[in-house]
């Protein structure tokens, strides 16, 4: 039996005439008495169908989202009756057969784009969800944006190879998700935060061109851009250094602008250092739709009697000043920001508004001399009703919190536009609030100079870089260290005894020693650029079947409990304090309480 011969999408009034066979599902039904107008929707699009129920009495009992198929003859519609806003608006299937194929339960949300249906409620139906515009358009994105990487990435030799994903931990700074082995019970595997070393082992295994969609798991803090699961873009290439990388990367990003937003990209994309970036826009991942930078005017101040700021100074801090434009608060709001500003873990923040005659309005106005408010209205390029904000610390608060209001206040004109930016020259270490250091990207990334990153291990720079897009970052990668002695080195400074790093990495510091190509590559995050691609503020709207922000499937109810005998086989026992809260939750029949 055949379903269908045409997609309901494609009809124009060129087809008027023929005879098609059409099948989808009843989008809207109208019975207008002795004739009902329905809209047939498949994956391709929507088109009206016309029945006669007097002909054809299963019409009577159509509902919506019943799934049918229908044979008819396509007609221009009569004058005065076509749709503009449908594709297939200009014409119409005149209906000589119908069949029901399924019928469908009373919907739990209506499926039009206009109506508003709660989050955990769409999640839940997500196949219903799925039938509504909005989510199928992004997978299609999606599903375009990857065949435009496997088509770049083929043509230029890459391998598509797949790496294991029941692993060894690989550290990329977030908690792994562990799975119990049931032969070696009281061992776990990992599922891989990202195939990092096993990418590795390829290049030491001369595949020298490797890229994989690769499937990745992170037990870290959910935000709007992050997943428990995720897949990533994974490259590495051999005899390669930085800049090839991010010529590979680029080519990428201008086929799938191309294919999916029909866009021509310039390449290369600007390049920033880590250190500019900061300093110019206080972060590593800078919008740069609007420019809004942050300037130094710790200079200016330089003999200022302003106790604040030259105590700042003094201590071996900095000023520096923003303007944020007009931003027409009262004075509760800009004092509300001197808080936020305070939360964020600056001493203090100073607000400063050009009034109508040039002078500036602040309640610290009054320490600092005529000639310092004037230069500082003139190196901030202060217009009357601009908002000024002023911090002295130390560089990286001053920076971070003034590029915090950046964000805030800055309008990105244009929201359509793809600004791609490198931002490159990341440290090999970043310092903890506790004083320790960890790896800034990965423990895998080579510095720029082992000698200095001995000496000074704090300020080294390393060959890492990130890929930046309207103010999220992408992705990340590196030069790799590809001698085992370095690779040591950096365990060293991390504090890995050499013990631990035998234990945990042993195999791969002796992998790199057996004549190791140099390599470098680079990830990203396919999600995060699919949703940026569609203008979606939240990556799960381009993930099919996405979590909720602690971590649940609303759909399947993952995670969810297992049978002791599953347990026992793996030589696990829950916790007697785990195993009673959990018993307490049943017997109340709420949920198991949160992090238990
Ligand atoms: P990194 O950890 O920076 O680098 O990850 C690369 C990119 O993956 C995406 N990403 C995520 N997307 C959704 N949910 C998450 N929880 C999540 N975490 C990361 C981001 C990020 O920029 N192995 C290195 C790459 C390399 O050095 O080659 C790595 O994984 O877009």
């Amino acid at each position: 039996m055949t379903y269908r011969d045409t997609s309901a999408g494609e009809l124009t009034a060129a087809d008027a005439g023929r005879t098609v066979q059409l099948a989808g599902w009843a989008q809207r039904i109208r019975d207008q008495g002795g004739v009902m107008f329905i809209d047939l929707r498949d994956a391709s699009g929507i088109v009206q169908i016309v029945v006669d129920p007097a002909v054809h009495p299963a019409a009577v009992d159509l509902r919506r989202e019943f799934c049918i198929s229908v044979t008819g003859e396509v007609a221009p519609r009569p004058a005065g009756s076509e749709n503009p806003d449908l594709a297939t608006g200009g014409v119409e299937v005149a209906v000589s057969a119908l069949a029901v194929l399924a019928t469908a339960r009373p919907l739990p949300f209506q499926l039009d784009e206009r109506t508003e249906v709660d989050e955990l409620f769409r999640l839940q139906y997500r196949y219903l969800d799925m039938r509504r515009p909005g989510v199928a358009a992004n997978l299609r994105a999606r599903s375009a944006a990857v065949a435009a990487m496997r088509r770049t990435l083929n043509a230029a030799g890459f391998l598509d190879v797949e790496t294991p994903t029941l692993i060894k931990s690989t550290p990329e700074g977030a908690r792994d998700v562990l799975v119990p082995s049931r032969l070696q019970k009281g061992d776990f595997y990992a599922l891989p935060q990202s195939p990092q070393l096993f990418k590795q082992l390829l290049m030491i295994g001369g595949i020298e061109r490797y890229y994989q969609i690769a499937r990745c798991y992170r037990d870290e803090d959910f935000r709007s851009d992050r997943q428990l699961e995720f897949s990533q873009l994974d490259i590495e290439g051999s005899f390669w250094g930085r800049d090839d990388v991010l010529a590979t990367i680029e080519a990428v990003m201008v086929e799938v602008a191309r294919d999916v937003r029909g866009v021509e990209l310039t390449t290369p994309f600007p390049r920033l250092t880590y250190h500019e970036s900061m300093d110019r826009y206080g972060t590593d991942k800078p919008d740069l739709r609007f420019e809004m930078a942050i300037e130094d005017l710790t200079d200016l101040f330089s003999s200022t009697e302003f106790k604040a700021f030259a105590g700042a100074v003094e201590a071996g801090g900095v000023i520096r000043g923003l303007n944020v434009g007009p931003a027409g608060l009262s004075r509760a709001g800009l004092d509300a920001l001197v808080d936020d500003a305070k939360a964020a873990g600056a001493g203090g923040l100073v607000w400063m508004v050009v009034e109508d005659d040039g002078s500036l309005r602040s309640p610290v106005a009054k320490f600092l001399s005529e000639n310092e408010l004037a230069d500082l209205t003139g190196a901030l390029s202060g217009s009357p009703g601009d908002l000024l904000l002023l911090v002295a610390d130390r560089w990286r608060i001053a920076v971070e919190v003034l590029g915090r209001f950046r964000v805030r206040f800055g309008s990105p004109d244009g929201h359509d536009e793809l600004n791609f930016l490198w931002v490159v020259d990341f440290p090999v270490f970043e310092e903890t609030a506790g004083g320790d250091l960890v790896a800034a990207h990965h423990p895998f990334s080579a510095p720029v100079d082992v000698a200095e990153m001995e000496s000074s291990p704090a300020t080294a720079i390393a060959q890492a870089y990130d890929l930046v897009l309207n103010g999220s970052e992408l992705g990340s990668g590196s030069v790799r260290i590809h001698d085992p002695a370095t690779q040591e080195k950096v365990f060293e400074i991390l504090g890995i005894s050499p013990d631990e790093a035998e234990r945990r990495f042993g195999w791969f510091v002796e992998a790199l020693g057996f004549g190791t190509p140099p390599h470098a590559g680079f990830a990203v995050g396919i999600a995060r650029l699919v949703s940026i691609l569609q203008g979606e503020p939240n990556i799960r709207e381009v993930i099919p079947f996405p979590k909720t922000q602690t971590g649940v499937d609303p759909l399947t109810g993952s995670p969810s409990p297992v049978d002791d005998y599953q347990l026992m086989e793996l030589g696990i026992d829950l916790r007697p304090d785990v195993r009673a809260a959990r018993l307490a939750a049943e017997e109340s029949g709420g949920d198991q309480p949160e992090g238990s």
